[in-house]
């Protein structure tokens, strides 16, 4: 599919929540819906159950994307492994499940997939979310070409993450504006680089996150003209729920 860039190992287009428009966001439907469009690399978001396993979920509440309510870190995973997660997608996913980041990493490692694991933590559950995920990662994916990119907007996660496994690469989420002292939150978590939000990425703050020697990845352009100028100022991947529009770009 698309190249990489030189200090990117990874794919440049990255399925957000898996192809997590045109299936259950966050389900294996999604992750076979992505690699069937081509994507070499998904991100996807992960929690704990109450009983400490790591699944994929955006929210912290069920409510959204499954037939239940209440949230995920109150329920067992016998609980979570029941609920239907693709029915409030579209009637043909009904009774797909909360995949476990086990059934995850095997699917992904099958197809030769990349992951960004999104480390998504219940609130409160910060540290102990990062360092199980990062645990497991290590574990999962081991011998893997490329190990997953954790990645998170919570610093107390990342910093567990890599307490946990400093030898795998983070990237740290910002959700708006890019605070000023971003270089040292980087470096005092030892992350590659930052993951922005679209509507607050700037040529000036790509410029100077990429001549600083940090990566830049930036969520979620759905536009063939935005990822193109994207790329073009330097960026080095792009999270997209819409491989078919995005593609035919002459990229990079
Ligand atoms: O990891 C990039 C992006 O997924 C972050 O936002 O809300 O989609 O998890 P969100
Ligand atoms: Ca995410």
């Amino acid at each position: 599919m698309t190249p990489c860039r030189p200090d990117w190992p990874y794919p440049t287009l990255i399925a957000h929540r898996g192809a997590g428009h045109h299936a259950p966001e966050n389900t294996l439907a999604a992750m076979r819906m992505g690699a069937a469009q081509g994507f070499m690399m998904m991100e996807y978001d992960a929690k704990l159950s109450r009983d400490g396993v790591a699944l994929l979920l955006h929210d912290d509440a069920l409510d959204r994307t499954t037939n239940v309510s209440g949230n995920a870190a109150d329920k067992t995973w016998a609980e979570l492994a029941a609920v239907d997660a693709g029915s409030w997608h579209s009637a043909q996913y009904a009774g797909e499940p909360i995949p476990s980041l086990h059934a995850i990493a095997a699917f992904t490692r099958a197809n030769h997939i990349h992951s960004n694991i999104e480390i998504k933590p219940h609130t409160g559950l910060d540290a102990e979310t990062g360092k199980q995920i990062a645990r497991l990662a290590r574990n999962l994916w081991a011998g893997a070409t490329l190990p997953p990119l954790l990645s998170s907007f919570s610093e107390t996660a990342l910093q567990a993450a890599l307490d946990e496994a400093p030898e795998l690469p983070r990237a740290l989420l910002i959700s708006k504006e890019v605070p000023t002292d971003w270089a040292k939150r980087l470096q005092r978590l030892e992350c590659q680089g930052l993951n922005l939000n679209d509507q607050y990425t700037t040529r000036a703050l790509v410029e100077e996150i990429r001549n600083a020697g940090y990566t830049v990845a930036v969520w979620t352009v759905n536009n063939r003209a935005r990822a193109q100028e994207l790329l073009d100022w330097g960026c080095n991947a792009i999270f997209t729920d819409e491989v078919q529009t995005i593609l035919p770009a002459d990229f990079v």
